[in-house]
């Protein structure tokens, strides 16, 4: 076999087989094809696209590159939820210990990544003593044992994920959704899941921007995850503004015990209980959505969900208390209110730039280098839709640093106040299922 057939072949519009798609992604991990020559195929694929076969074949190769999960030790149905990543998407906090509630067993693997705020791993840091580095058989038992564990990223999986997309960085074919598609979902499937929910972000916020262009993406991951045999479904939800109303570590951490004990966020809560009850059904721990959405619910208001949270947190080293004293967590030094400058109605919070303003304060990492301050970030007081009075506060800003006029520019930049009535956009835009 020789790669430049396998170029032509897709250059030219055809279908790739098993044999040649396995033959690049060995070969490019391996070292023995070179980047040009899988610059140009990656080339040829964001302008011919794949059928869903060749895309169900990328991911099952992408996955063998490396070492994949066993989590067959654990009982029951593994279900994993990923999102495509937002601004304060503050869901696995909450959505980890309330599906345990169910019975549902939470596997998590995560890791700290770069961003607007750190990863889960990062979050759960702002709890004393609460660590990830446990052995993968200490993982196994805890899931067995309370439902829900999380550990830090482990062995080398999905090479040949890690050296495309690092190629796509730098030969513009990063957004062609095959390659999207196929890259999300190795990462997953390797990572040792059944099951999987998908939650496809769009708006402003979102890496997917454009709504027609996340059903695309919804629908591609949708497609592979079954045909690879893991029941996959997705949601497609709104990122033009944040989710909930904390941005930060710390704080999304008291929002996450907040919506634990039924009184979080509307929104937040409405997307919790939505991929909650996806996941409870695919784990068969209910009939129907709604059942699982109605004991959720329940789970949220009699204590039993928040109850998990910290049996979860004890469980690996965390100070439990810290969830009944949420004000014993990590605190910014200043808590500075923006006010606004005139009356109207909420038409615009500009996620990407809220995001930005946290990561100035340093909410979040620039580099892989860069140190988290688990304190800071922001907390909204308005959403898109609510009336405001000049002088009343939009939000609170978290800082430990003396200056934050350009931060408070940013964020004054990234809200619009309208005089005209606005509708908060809808939370949920669509379901895919195969
Ligand atoms: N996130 C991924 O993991 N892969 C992509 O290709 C794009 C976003
Ligand atoms: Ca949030």
């Amino acid at each position: 076999m020789r790669m430049y057939d396998i170029i032509e072949k897709k250059r030219d519009g055809l279908e790739l087989t098993k044999e040649e798609i396995t033959y690049f992604i060995n070969g490019y991990t391996s070292g023995d094809i070179p980047d040009y020559q899988v610059s140009s195929l990656l080339m040829a694929i964001y302008f011919q696209d794949m059928t869903e076969e060749e895309r169900a074949l990328l991911t099952t190769s992408m996955v063998n590159s490396g070492d994949t999960i066993d989590l067959s030790a654990i009982s029951g149905i593994k279900v994993d939820k990923h999102s495509t990543g937002g601004v304060g998407d503050t869901t696995t906090l909450i959505l980890a210990p309330l599906v345990a509630s169910l019975g549902v067993p939470v596997a998590k693997m995560s890791g700290r990544g770069l961003g607007h705020t750190g990863g889960t791993i990062d979050k759960l840091e702002a709890v004393p003593g609460f660590h990830v580095e446990i052995t993968s058989n200490e993982f196994m038992d805890l899931v067995n044992k309370n439902k829900v564990a999380v550990i830090g990223q482990t062995g080398n999986l999905t090479p040949a994920d890690k050296k495309l997309y690092s190629l796509r960085d730098v030969t513009a074919t990063v957004s062609s959704i095959p390659l999207i598609a196929s890259s999300i979902m190795s990462k997953k499937i390797a990572a040792g899941a059944d099951a999987i929910v998908l939650d496809v972000k769009t708006g402003a916020g979102a890496f997917m921007k454009d709504l027609d262009d996340a059903k695309k993406l919804a629908n591609a991951m949708v497609s592979i995850g079954n045909r690879v045999g893991r029941n996959t479904m997705a949601v497609i939800s709104d990122m033009s503004q944040p989710l909930g109303n904390a941005i930060g570590n710390a704080l999304e951490v008291r929002e996450a015990i907040d919506t634990l004990q039924g009184k979080g966020p509307e929104d937040l809560t409405e997307l919790c209980l939505t991929l909650g009850s996806q996941m409870v059904v695919l784990a068969n721990k209910a009939d129907s959505i709604d059942e699982a959405r109605n004991k959720l619910k329940e789970n949220l208001t009699n204590g039993k969900a928040f109850e998990q949270f910290k049996i979860f947190l004890e469980s690996q080293g965390g100070d439990s208390s810290v969830a009944d004293k949420p004000e014993s967590l990590p605190q910014a030094k200043y808590k500075v209110e923006l006010k606004a400058k005139q009356s109207g109605t909420i038409a615009e919070i500009v996620a990407d730039d809220v995001g930005t303003a946290a990561m100035m304060l340093g909410a979040g990492r620039a580099t892989k280098e860069s140190v988290i301050d688990l304190a800071v970030g922001i907390v909204l007081h308005k959403k898109i839709g609510d009336h405001v009075n000049e002088g009343e506060t939009l939000l609170t800003i978290h800082a430990n640093q003396d200056s934050i006029e350009e931060v408070k520019d940013k964020l004054y930049a990234s809200i619009t106040i309208s005089d005209e009535q606005v509708t908060a956009p809808p939370l949920i835009y669509d379901t895919v299922t195969k």
